[in-house]
């Protein structure tokens, strides 16, 4: 047995961080499809997380990454209040090489054989128009277009509910939800990103960003003029008289050389992945800097993609996705009492919800028949 190999069976079976329920293994030789489906966990319903395609180093780096996105979606989707558990699937290979429709098909006859147990949706190196291919062959397929009986973008939900995480940081530190006159800085004006500087800007806040894409800074710039822009993520966090940061480009903003340097009071932003490895969080909390944590505020886009299962409403989701202002209070208010940092809190909050699902379960499953 490799290192590697070793390194997966341990996640799995073994490590605190284990625990997963199920892990499917499909292949498909005449499409050269090669995917890993893992389940980590029912307890609160079908296991919801999307499809990743990317060109692994090897098989076992891909199944470990699958162990530990899904393991991140159980805790995602238990904090956002669905009923729904974590999974997530990768299709290892180059997706500009590998990528067509037979070998799409062929992965939505795999995610069907699983009979509901885990629904798809996109991520990176998927997208909305091969979760229509996909959705071909499952019904358990969600993040398709609004032709194919999908919502389409999620990046509208996912920013609203990232100003909702804000809004409860400002009231946690500063007593009151509103940004007005508050100094926000937002790393990545993407999909995201531009539209949360709609949110901060019609609030009343004063918004600096940065962007590598040029397209993607002149387009809030040309619209709102009285944004500043400045050259990189470095000079963003250092900029003088900062309130909030919002990290919402790529994984690992929050690391050994940006904590540090950070001149907010509050990190929120829609990023996945902000902290690059455990303690970054204690740093954090002992420069006395707020995180709201990334996979709470960022679950606007996972509330939307579930609820396609029902039939997509944009309202109800809206309604689902201002909930995130009150978990995000709760989370500060658990990490204040329990004296850990707030992602600790989170991950608490959410295992609760899991176990008391679990426990409910194993009751309803004893109860003597009437
Ligand atoms: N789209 C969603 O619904 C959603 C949901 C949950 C989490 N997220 C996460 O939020 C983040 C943003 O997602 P998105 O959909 O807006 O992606 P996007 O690709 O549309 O936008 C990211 C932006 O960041 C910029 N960028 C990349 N590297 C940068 C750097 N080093 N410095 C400054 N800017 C940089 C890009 O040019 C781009 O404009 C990602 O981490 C994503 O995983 C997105």
């Amino acid at each position: 047995m490799t290192e590697m190999t070793d390194g997966v069976l341990h996640t799995l079976f073994r490590s605190e961080q284990g625990g997963h329920e199920q892990v499917v293994l499909c292949q498909d030789r005449a499409s050269g499809l090669k995917a890993v489906i893992a389940i980590h966990s029912t307890a609160l319903g079908p296991a919801l997380g999307g499809t990743r395609f990317h060109a692994y180093a090897s098989d076992e780096e891909a199944v470990l990454d699958a162990l530990n996105l899904s393991r991140g979606m159980s805790y995602k989707n238990a904090l956002a209040g669905l009923d729904l558990g974590g999974g997530k699937a990768v299709i290892i290979g180059d997706p500009d090489v590998l990528k067509s429709e037979e070998l799409l098909l062929a992965y939505g006859r795999f995610v069907e054989s699983l009979g509901g147990r885990y629904v798809t949706a996109c991520d990176v190196g998927t997208y909305v128009a091969d979760m229509d291919v996909v959705a071909r062959e499952t019904r358990w397929a969600t993040g398709r277009s609004p032709e194919n009986g999908g919502a389409g973008d999620s990046s509208v939900l996912t920013a609203f509910g990232v100003f909702q995480g804000m809004r409860a940081s400002a009231q946690h530190l500063w007593g009151d939800p509103t940004l007005r006159g508050r100094k926000v800085a937002v790393a990545g004006v993407g999909k995201v990103g531009h539209y949360l500087v709609e949110h901060l800007l019609e609030d009343g806040a004063e918004v600096v960003i940065t962007d590598v894409r040029e397209e993607s800074l002149r387009r809030v710039l040309d619209k709102h003029p009285q944004v500043t822009a400045v050259a990189d993520t470095d000079a963003l966090i250092r900029t003088e008289g900062l309130d909030i940061y919002a990290p919402c480009a790529l994984g690992g903003a929050l690391n050994d050389e940006s904590v540090p340097a950070l001149t907010a009071k509050v990190v929120c932003g829609a990023a996945n992945n902000q902290l690059a490895h455990p303690g970054v969080e204690k740093d954090l909390a002992d420069r006395g800097i707020l995180y709201a944590p990334d996979y709470v505020v960022n679950a606007g886009g996972v509330i939307q993609v579930a609820d396609e299962l029902r039939g997509f409403d944009f309202d109800r989701c809206k309604a689902k996705a201002t909930k995130i202002f009150d978990t995000t209070l709760e989370i500060f208010a658990r990490a204040k009492a329990d004296g850990i940092p707030p992602a600790a809190a989170a991950d608490r909050i959410a295992e609760q919800r899991m176990a008391d699902a679990r426990a409910a379960k194993a009751a309803k499953g004893s109860a003597p028949a009437l």
